[in-house]
Order: C-alpha cells, then structure tokens, then sequence
C-alpha cells in the first residue's frame, strides 16, 4: 500500500472488534513491502490510530541489548539490558507480560512519569529467538486485559510472518 487512510468503524471500547478490523489493515500496509523499519513505522502508527495509545513502539534485539525502534507517542529510553525493566523481562523470559499498575513492577524503567499501566508482545524468528518486542503504555492504569493480549498477539504473528520468517 502506497498510502491511503485507516478505517475503523467499530466502538473504541469494543477492543475485540477493533482489532478484527485492525489486523488486515496492517497486513495492506505491510504487504509488497519487506523493509523492517519501514514495516514496524506504519505497524506502530497503525496500532496508536486504532486505540489512541499513549506510547506504541518496538524494540530490536541487538546483539545483549534491546534497542529503540519505530515508535508513536514521546521520546523514550534507546536502550535496554536483557532482563531490565518490563521490555528486558519480557524479551529473557519470552513471553508477553502485562502490567496493570507500573508501579508495582520491580525495576520498570519509566520513560514518561505518564505511563500507568503497559504491554510487552515479543516478536520471533522462526527458531523462536526474540527478534524484537512491541511495548504498549497507556497513561490509565489497569488498561490491558485478555483481549489486549490475544490482539496484540495476532499483530504481532503477522510482523513475525512477515518480517522474521526464513
Ligand atoms: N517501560 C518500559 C521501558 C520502555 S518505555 O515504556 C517506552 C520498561 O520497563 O521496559
């Protein structure tokens, strides 16, 4: 897709339905299109348009570090160390990690003093090493839930398909 405008009809509450209609737009935007940063940019600004998100953004594995990549919302820590903060957890441990109140995280890394509640998705290579994680804060706490989850985890299987399949 060379440009064009998102479309979203369904209630912003209705998380389900929102990202139903999320998914294939990203798969529109990504497709014919194999550069990674390209792809995560427009994935990033897709996903704050959808839910109007505080901070969206991905991180890159480089080599013992997560990195900053394409992001939508403040400026944000660049760096990362495997197993600091809620993206490093995410990215050692392998899995998605929801936190309802930042606070009560032990060793969060608080970019904006704003950002109350967040989502860490890891993205895989097809061996199943971490590519990249997508974050998600929001300034409410207790934002994320299951349907949060599944969603974001779709998004980001499509990413993995796309970008990080042998
Ligand atoms: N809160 C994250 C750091 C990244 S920013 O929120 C954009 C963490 O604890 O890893």
């Amino acid at each position: 897709m060379m440009s064009g405008t998102l479309i979203f009809e369904s209630s912003l509450s209705d998380k389900a339905a929102r990202y139903k209609e999320l998914l294939p737009q990203l798969e529109a935007l990504i497709h014919g299109e194999k550069d990674e940063t390209a792809c995560l940019a427009n994935a990033a600004a897709a996903l704050a348009e959808c839910f109007h998100f505080f901070w969206v953004g991905f991180y890159r594995v480089q080599q013992t570090q997560l990195i900053l990549g394409p992001f939508q919302g403040p400026v944000a820590c660049t760096r990362i160390h495997k197993g600091k903060g809620v993206c490093g957890t995410a990215w050692e441990k392998n899995q998605t990690i929801l936190v309802p109140d930042v606070e009560e995280f032990p060793g969060h890394i608080a970019c904006s003093s704003l950002s109350r509640s967040e989502i860490v998705v890891p993205i895989h290579f097809t061996n199943g090493d971490v590519a990249a994680i997508l974050d998600v804060d929001s300034t409410e706490l207790n934002n994320f839930d299951e349907q949060d989850r599944l969603g974001l985890e779709a998004f980001c299987k499509l990413l993995e398909k796309h970008l990080y399949s042998a």
